[in-house]
């Protein structure tokens, strides 16, 4: 299946773009397109331009400024009867695939069991997920919170991949699955906790033909055993996302 693929496009701080008319069936959009519902309008409107399915997993940065989890219930809502789908512990079929998508958060152990309060109290510190996004109560967002939903996406998505599916499988995150997705320059960096957890045994244990991510700012397209690994981010403007490089046009063959 021909399908494209974007995260972290960060419309919040840039222009937004048209995805040009490819060959691609299905579009993915793997968090980090806009805050709040912005990046859910602009995937209503290239859905409705190419008609095609674009599915939708929210990064952490459409939460911000935002009540979390009330936004994703917005999405929903706001998608009904559209080409977009809106995924967060869900699957979406099309043909003979099926997409399971969450955005994932981390469980802060990248480093290891002895570094997770180290890791956990740094992200408090300096991920601005914890001062940007609040509950409903009005407190921000805190570490124990993903932590939580972490654990709630990794064992929804072992329960789906856990069912004998004959055709193939995407799984869809915004944060990513291998420490083989981090960028070199940050891999003694503990603050990579906050952007990927060491998933490999799932990868290792179920038949998955591609994982989609995004979060890192980083571009990556490898296997890890049978499983193709990609992001295809953006990045804020003036960056340029190391690895490979972002193309509107860009069509990958799953
Ligand atoms: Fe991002
Ligand atoms: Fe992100």
């Amino acid at each position: 299946m021909d399908i494209q693929v974007f995260s972290d496009l960060h419309f919040e701080a840039q222009a937004e773009f048209d995805i040009p008319k490819t060959e691609a069936e299905v579009i993915v959009l793997a968090g980090d397109i806009g805050e709040g519902l912005d990046g859910v309008h602009w995937a209503i409107r290239q859905a409705n331009q190419l008609e095609k399915p674009v599915l939708y997993v929210f990064g952490n940065h459409e939460h911000y400024q935002h009540s979390f989890p009330g936004l994703i219930t917005e999405a929903k809502l706001l998608t009904q009867g559209t080409r977009v789908h809106v995924l967060e512990r869900n699957r979406y079929i099309h043909g003979q695939t099926r997409f399971l998508g969450c955005t994932l958060w981390t469980d802060f152990q990248l480093f290891g069991t002895d570094n997770f309060s180290a890791c956990k109290q740094l992200a408090r510190g300096l991920m601005p997920d914890y001062q940007s996004i609040v509950k409903p109560n009005q407190e921000p967002l805190q570490p124990e919170d993903t932590l939580w939903l972490f654990d709630q996406s990794s064992k929804w998505l072992q329960r789906e991949l856990d069912q004998p599916w004959p055709g193939k499988t995407v799984v869809v995150t915004h944060h990513a699955p291998t420490s083989l997705c981090n960028d070199p320059k940050h891999a003694e960096d503990m603050m990579s906790s906050a952007f990927i957890s060491n998933l490999d045994h799932v990868i290792k244990y179920h038949q998955i033909d591609a994982w989609i991510h995004g979060h890192t700012h980083y571009n990556v397209d490898f296997h890890l055993r049978k499983t193709r690994i990609i992001s295809h981010q953006r990045g804020y403007p003036g960056e340029t996302v190391p690895g490979n490089p972002f193309s509107k046009n860009l069509v990958f063959v799953i």
